[in-house]
C-alpha cells in the first residue's frame, strides 16, 4: 500500500512524530499551514477557542495528497478534540483510509469513530512504542 504521511504542528511535537512514522514507511510527511499566528499564550487561547468553537481556518498543503491508498495524521489534541488545520484537512480526504495519531499531553481524543484506526502520544515513552507498533502494523499489510 502506498502511505501518505500528513501533520499539522504548533510545537513541533506532531513534527518529529511524522518524521519518525515517514521514515519507517518510507514515504513523505506533508505538511499543513493555516494562516493563523498560534505563538505563544494568546495564540494558545486563541487555539482553544477554534477548536471547541469548530471556527474555520484557511489551509495550506505543502504537498500532493495524491496518489495514496492510506494516510497517516498526526496531530496535536487541542482542547479534547483534532486541531483547527487538520479538521480542515480531514475533511478532503476519505477519513476510512485514515490512521490517525494524536499527539497531547495525555488527553485522549473524545470523538474517535470513522478512522482505520486512532493512536495517543502522550509521552515520550509511549511516542515510542506507538509509532513502532503502527508501522508494524502498516507494514504488515
Ligand atoms: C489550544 C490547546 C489545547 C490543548 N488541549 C489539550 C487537551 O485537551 N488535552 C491534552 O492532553 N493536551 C492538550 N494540549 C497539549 C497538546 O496537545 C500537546 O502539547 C501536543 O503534543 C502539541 O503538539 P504540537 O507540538 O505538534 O503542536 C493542548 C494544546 C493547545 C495548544
Amino acid at each position: 500500500l502506498k502511505y501518505k504521511v500528513i501533520y499539522f504542528t504548533r510545537t513541533n511535537t506532531s513534527k518529529r512524530i511524522a518524521g519518525k512514522i515517514a521514515d519507517r514507511l518510507s514515504c513523505e510527511a506533508i505538511q499543513i499551514t493555516d494562516n493563523i499566528d498560534w505563538k505563544g499564550i494568546i495564540g494558545f487561547i486563541k487555539a482553544g477557542y477554534y477548536s471547541v468553537t469548530d471556527k474555520a481556518v484557511d489551509i495550506k498543503v505543502l504537498g500532493n495528497l495524491h496518489p495514496a491508498d492510506e494516510y497517516v495524521v498526526v496531530t496535536p489534541l487541542w482542547a479534547g478534540g483534532i486541531a483547527s488545520a487538520t479538521r480542515a484537512m480531514l475533511r478532503t480526504i476519505p477519513n476510512d483510509k485514515v490512521h490517525l495519531v494524536v499527539a497531547s499531553g495525555g488527553g485522549l481524543l473524545k470523538n474517535r469513530s470513522g478512522y482505520k484506526s486512532v493512536s495517543d502520544i502522550t509521552d515520550r515513552i509511549n511516542e515510542e512504542f506507538v509509532i513502532d507498533n503502527l508501522a508494524r502494523n502498516l507494514l504488515n499489510k
